[in-house]
């Protein structure tokens, strides 16, 4: 609870946007890959990259990505399932298509070049009203409020505000938010309040002595209170799904062919390439036996794969077939793929790592 010095504290609005200019400029960072251009393509693949996904995992694919698509019309052109791949690790892929869709938009409505408003930006697929302000701050200069998760916390604990619940409370946030923007500097007190609710202003365990508004930040005398009490709290379960992972393959036509199911739109792993999963051994094997002769099996060693909302146990059941037929069908969501195939389509991180780190005995 506020004490009554702490519910004095006010930050002077007028003063938010300078000294968080100042502090971003000394104590923010300055050498991220996307930082070093203005170019409206590398600024949106980060932000679709950074979206729920934090910088360093962002850093492991980022230039691997840009070297693969280099620009919006390499990008546009390219098979969905070439993006899928490259994307295969960071998670969401449903960011991935969105991409690929609103690459496309930008070909076939603005000529291949990125509008600059905040309003068309965000009339694009995947661009959210805070990617799109975050564009239109860092590569065309435009006076636009940004407010994703970490930003609603910043805000909320430097003017005291309840987290917004409703749609009210949301809409008045965004009015905050547009309020505090300075008449010029928009790029580093875009960057400053990213870095701040990304580094000091931390969910848990805020690190308010080296805060630039820790003098008079209502929420910041009583941080370290808040974080006792959620150290308190108990934490909700984490549900963990087991999944059987029928990894048939055929060594059939002298090469190693492994069978591969597209998963659908919705679940986990919407759309990717993947070995088929199965609530049990037994209708994996049923499986196995539609696709040929069951000539050995084998069951491989079980892998946990953390995703946000819950655990998978991976088990693969791995299966030698003599299959029917090694013909793909057009429109099938499966067929067998030949090794260097498969690793080609997108794939979810786990699966790659089985198909490519382990060969199957
Ligand atoms: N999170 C979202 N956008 C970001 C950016 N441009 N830099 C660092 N973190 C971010």
């Amino acid at each position: 609870m506020p004490t009554q010095h702490d519910a004095a504290r006010r930050i002077e609005p007028a003063e938010f946007a300078p000294r968080l200019v100042a502090w971003q400029r000394v104590h923010g960072r300055h050498d991220l890959p996307w930082q070093r251009s203005r170019d409206p393509y590398r600024v949106w693949v980060s932000e679709i990259m950074l979206q729920q996904t934090r910088v360093d995992t962002v850093l492991r694919y980022y230039e691997a990505f840009l070297q693969r698509f280099p620009d919006l019309r390499a990008l546009a052109a390219a098979p969905l399932d070439e993006v899928l791949a490259q994307w295969s690790g960071l998670g969401y892929y449903r960011r991935a298509r969105n991409l690929h869709a609103c690459a496309r938009q930008l070909v076939e409505r603005h000529g291949g070049e990125f509008p600059r408003s905040r309003e068309q930006l965000q009339a694009l697929a995947g661009i959210g009203r805070s990617t799109a302000a975050a564009i239109a701050a860092f590569c065309f200069g435009g006076r636009e409020a940004i407010l994703d998760a970490n930003v609603q916390r910043v805000l909320g604990r430097a003017f005291a505000l309840p987290r917004p619940a409703d749609a009210a409370s949301l809409r008045a946030m965004w009015e905050l938010a547009q309020s505090l923007l300075p008449p010029q500097d928009i790029e580093a007190y875009t960057q400053g309040l990213m870095d701040l609710g990304a580094t000091l202003c931390a969910p848990t365990q805020p690190d308010c002595a080296g805060c630039p508004f820790t003098a008079d930040c209502p929420r910041g005398g009583d941080a370290r209170a808040a974080q006792a009490v959620t150290a308190r709290a108990p934490r909700a379960a984490r549900r963990t799904r087991s999944l059987v992972l029928l990894w048939a393959r055929s060594e059939e036509a002298g090469a190693t062919r492994v069978w591969l199911q597209r998963r659908d739109a919705h679940g986990i792993w919407p759309g990717l390439w993947c070995l088929p999963g199965h609530d049990d051994a037994a209708g994996a094997l049923q499986q196995a036996r539609e696709l040929g002769e069951v000539v050995a099996q084998h069951e491989g060693a079980p892998l946990r794969h953390v995703l946000t909302h819950m655990d998978l146990l991976l088990q693969p059941l791995q299966v030698l077939v003599r299959a029917h037929g090694l013909a793909r069908e057009d429109g099938e969501p499966g067929g067998w793929y030949a090794l260097d195939e498969a690793l080609r389509l997108g794939l979810p991180a786990p699966v790659r790592r089985l198909l490519r780190e382990t060969s199957p005995d």
